[in-house]
């Protein structure tokens, strides 16, 4: 068993938290907000409820989880004796670097430290500790509980028993890892933002609407989901953030986000969470 920190309660953290607590890991999860950390252990209720009425886990397990997970407004104490700290706070470089330097200064000396970052440098983060190799990016998706892959990301520095660590973690989780070198956008958000904006030129130039420019993947490739619905749920504010992290650092003209994502951003259609985005969002999607 390993004792896990979570920082971060939103959407990705508590999600973290609900599988790290049912696969048998004394959890912690920490948030600056106290607001989150009392949804997020709301939200980890509900998702184990669902989990038991749906007969994917007994009322017996679920009780279980609950009981090795502990929501801690205090980093010094959440940290306090981990085997591993997964940060998923806002993605900005400057804030998580500040975060990874108190971990290191407050997590054990041998524990692993790693970030769900969706497309950052992993090495950036390393070089604000004082112990780069056991650094790596933990990366999952949303949610949690349902997807299946975690994407690990090595900078040149990490430690190889620290991916093989971090592989066997997944595994426990239920998960399937895959390890991809440090690069802007690792493998999976580099896919899934140049399939985005290519979706979202077709729209703009109106090849499509919304729903056949997703039903082309979903039927005709086999994708659960398509590009834009993908946006939605995910955030186009989110979305735009890593496009322009991926124009800056990849110099690819492709990268370039479409005005039509910024449009909407400015205007504060940022997908499911505001209640439209590509779609009109009340619990189901409609173009
Ligand atoms: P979110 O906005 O839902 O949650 C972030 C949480 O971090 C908030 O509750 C906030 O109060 C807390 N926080 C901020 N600074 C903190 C600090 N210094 N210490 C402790 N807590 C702090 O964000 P979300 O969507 O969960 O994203 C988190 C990370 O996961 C980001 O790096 C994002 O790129 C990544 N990610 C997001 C996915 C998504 O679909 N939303 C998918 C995969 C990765």
């Amino acid at each position: 068993m390993t004792r896990i920190a979570v920082i971060g309660a939103g959407t990705m953290g508590h999600g973290i938290a609900y599988v790290a607590a049912v696969s048998g890991h004394e959890t912690v999860l920490n948030d600056t907000d106290p607001a989150a950390l009392d949804t997020a252990g709301r939200r980890v209720r509900d998702t184990l409820d669902g989990g038991v009425k749906r007969g994917k886990l007994t009322a017996e397990l679920a009780a279980q989880a609950l009981g090795r997970l502990k929501l801690e407004a205090s980093l010094e104490r959440a940290v306090d004796g981990v085997d591993l700290a997964v940060e998923a706070i806002v993605e900005d470089l400057s804030i998580k670097q500040q975060l990874f330097r108190r971990l290191d200064s407050l997590a054990p000396p041998g524990a692993i430290l790693a970030t769900n970052t969706s497309s950052l440098s992993v090495s950036r983060l390393a070089e604000a500790t004082r112990r780069p190799e056991r650094v790596a990016g933990m990366h999952f998706f949303n949610p949690v509980h349902v997807m299946k892959l975690v994407e690990i990301v090595r900078h040149p520095g990490t430690a190889a028993d620290v991916v093989l660590r971090l592989q066997q973690l997944a595994l426990q989780m239920g998960k399937d890892a895959i390890v991809v070198r440090d690069s802007p956008g690792f493998a999976s958000s580099r896919l899934g933002i140049a399939l985005g904006l290519e979706a979202m030129r077709m729209l703009e130039e109106g090849v499509a609407s919304a729903a056949d420019i997703d039903k082309a993947l979903e039927l005709g490739y086999g994708h659960p989901m398509g590009p834009l619905k993908t946006t939605d749920l995910v955030g186009l504010d989110v979305r735009l953030a890593i496009a322009d992290y991926l124009h800056r650092e990849l110099a690819a003209p492709h990268f370039a986000p479409p005005g039509i994502l910024r449009d909407k951003v400015r205007a504060g259609e940022l997908g499911k969470k505001t209640g439209k985005g590509f779609y009109e969002w009340q619990t189901t999607p409609s173009s």
